[in-house]
């Protein structure tokens, strides 16, 4: 590869007409091609688009948030607090199949709320999580009464054989992962022949940087939450980013769902509610596994 970080096989007259940027969709002189973020041995065509974006970079943003340090404070507020309990676990548990008697992983499993709701629905469970203290938080809470294991949603053969599960579900973990392909591409191997996949992520619609960066812009991003007082990061992403490498891992996409809030959620917490009755925090979907 060239100093500029072109790669030496690729001539510029070669690639000025042809690329378009994965950034923001544009095409022309400007749109080189680079090494990709998500994988440094492999190049992605962008334009000035992907340069702000690096630019607007802290120094800090080393990747996304590890949940180690704040696994038992996230625990303690997560059950009950109404964004989840009101809005995120129902839109996602209407996704799924019966799950009684079925082989369920449940991947990024945390303290293991949805693990405890699977186990009491009669499934066998397996949950996974990569940081130390959700996985003992988790076995602290399921007991024998599901396997925890302590690794990568990405990577898991070491642990699991190939096709042992009918169902896999993954809440609110997708956002921490930089490489979405590699993530689903082991999901399929794991699960079985028309297996059913469902899982709830940030929503590709970020209000604050649809116009810059830009909404094709995928990103990883810095936050405040005041509800954890602590500042998270995670990856940012248009739809294309979820839909283009679910396909690409053999799956076919059932159902997107963008719930509108309930009336519970309504007398409960009326601002939350005004706030998601107008923009979705999270998107929701099942997809199939293709024979
Ligand atoms: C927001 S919490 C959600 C926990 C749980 N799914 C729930 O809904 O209660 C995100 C979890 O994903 C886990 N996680 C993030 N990246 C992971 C990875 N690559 N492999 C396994 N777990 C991961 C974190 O450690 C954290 O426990």
């Amino acid at each position: 590869m060239s100093g500029d970080g072109w790669p030496d096989d690729v001539r510029l007259s070669d690639i000025e007409p042809r690329f378009v940027c994965r950034g923001c969709g544009k095409r022309g002189a400007d749109v080189r091609l680079g090494p990709s973020l998500a994988s440094p041995k492999t190049f992605t065509a962008s334009c000035t688009c992907a340069i702000r974006t690096s630019q607007r970079k802290e120094p800090s943003m080393v990747g996304p948030t590890d949940y180690d340090s704040i696994a038992r404070h996230y625990a303690a507020k997560i059950d009950d607090r109404p964004w989840n309990a009101l809005y995120e676990r129902p839109a996602t548990l209407a996704l799924l199949p019966d799950v009684n008697g079925k082989d369920v992983l449940d991947a990024g499993c945390g303290h293991g709320w949805y693990a405890d709701w699977l186990a009491r629905k009669g499934a066998r469970i397996v949950a996974v999580d990569r940081s130390r203290e959700m996985v003992t938080l988790a076995r602290e809470r399921l007991g024998e009464r599901a396997r925890v294991i302590h690794g990568d949603v990405s990577n898991l053969r070491e642990f699991l054989a190939s096709e042992s599960f009918d169902i896999i579900l993954s809440s609110l973990v997708l956002h921490y992962l930089e490489d979405l392909s590699k993530t689903f591409l082991e999901w399929a191997r794991l699960l079985r022949p028309r297996g059913t996949l469902v899982f709830s992520t940030h929503h590709p619609l970020h209000e604050k940087r649809i116009a810059d960066p830009g909404y094709l812009c995928a990103e990883l991003i810095e936050e405040d939450w005041d509800w954890l007082d602590e500042k998270m990061r995670y990856y940012q992403r248009p739809l294309r980013d979820l839909t283009e490498p679910l396909s690409a891992a053999n799956f076919l996409i059932e159902r997107i769902s963008e719930p509108t809030p309930s009336d519970t959620l309504k007398s409960r917490d009326p601002q939350v509610y005004k706030q998601l009755s107008r923009v979705p925090a999270f998107i929701f979907v099942r997809a199939r596994k293709a024979e």
